[in-house]
């Protein structure tokens, strides 16, 4: 592996537990990565001006170069349109900025974003993203199809490519009772993707926080492999499926019943599974 970076990671915060930045930024960091956090909510909830105002200030510092931007759940289309206004402007100083976005908008059925903002990740954002990292429903809402099948998933991909980023993964489709990860890298444009799958079982659980580290641990290791986006999602699904069971056996331990509700997950115990996973998930051909 080479190359670290330096990712601007535009997320919310928690006081306490571990979604948005509190999932990220920590594991960027052990994976070798300079993060700057920007907390698009701290209880209170960032507006486009002040997104603005903090880049204005980087910039008057003349710190605008990023190797990547990492961006998360959005609550708001003012927002969102800053956001493409920031990677505009990263790109004028680093024309090769790697936009890493996880098209945060909901989860098995349910949207928990403004339905307006679907078409701003459609026809802007989808366009200008390098890596993408929806899960099942997301895929739905950007590509109109109904996914079903890995083969619906791998159509999906397709038609994402042809919008915009060359890297995809679904981070995961729930497909008979098991979790399937596709992932799709477009080498060259016009050309047929490499395409894999990754079988996860699935834990009888409820986790926050997992999609967001999952694309934290997908940036990092995509550009550590670039050309193997099989073996960086290898590596990420191997990380969080070590701290997943570690965050299932702590509970356990205590006596606690992990179906009851949702259980916060044990990053910071887990440093070592995300410096360094055993590869346990190897991809399925
Ligand atoms: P979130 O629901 O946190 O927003 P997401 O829906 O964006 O996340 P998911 O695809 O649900 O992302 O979860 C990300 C990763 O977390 C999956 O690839 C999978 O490896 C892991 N994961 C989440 N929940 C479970 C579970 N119950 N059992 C096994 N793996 C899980
Ligand atoms: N709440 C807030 C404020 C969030 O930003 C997020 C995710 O970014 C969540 C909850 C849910 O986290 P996850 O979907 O990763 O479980
Ligand atoms: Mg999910
Ligand atoms: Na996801
Ligand atoms: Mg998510």
């Amino acid at each position: 592996p080479s190359e670290t970076g330096r990712v601007l990671s535009i997320q919310s915060h928690t006081v306490q537990g571990y979604v948005g930045n509190k999932a990220a930024v920590f594991p960027l960091q052990l994976l070798g990565y300079d993060v700057d956090p920007i907390n698009s909510v701290q209880g209170q909830v960032l507006n486009g001006q002040q997104l603005c105002d903090l880049i204005e200030g980087l910039a008057a510092n003349d710190l605008l170069y990023y190797t990547h931007l990492l961006t998360g759940y959005i609550g708001s289309v003012s927002f969102l349109d800053t956001v493409l206004q920031v990677v505009d402007r990263l790109r004028t100083v680093n024309p090769g900025l790697v936009y890493v976005c996880d098209p945060v908008m909901g989860d098995e059925g349910k949207l928990y974003v403004p339905p307006d903002l679907v078409s701003v990740y459609r026809e802007k954002v989808i366009p200008v993203a390098s890596m993408l990292t929806p899960n099942q429903f997301e895929v739905e809402l950007l590509t109109g199809l109904r996914i079903t099948s890995e083969s619906d998933g791998l159509k999906a991909c397709n038609i994402l490519h042809a919008a915009g980023p060359s890297k995809v993964v679904i981070t995961s489709l729930n497909i008979e009772g098991k979790l399937l990860l596709i992932g799709s890298h477009q080498k060259l444009e016009g050309q047929p993707p490499h395409q894999f799958k990754i079988i996860i079982p699935k834990i009888p659980a409820y986790f926050t926080g997992t999609g967001d580290l999952m694309t934290a641990l997908l940036l990092g290791w995509s550009n550590k492999y670039p050309d193997n986006l099989e073996k960086a999602s290898e590596l990420a699904v191997s990380s969080l499926q070590a701290l997943l069971h570690r965050t299932l056996e702590d509970y356990k331990a205590v006596g606690f019943d992990p179906q009851s509700s949702s259980l916060e997950i044990r990053l910071i115990q887990s440093q070592d599974d995300i410096r360094n996973p055993e590869r346990r998930f190897k991809e399925d051909e």
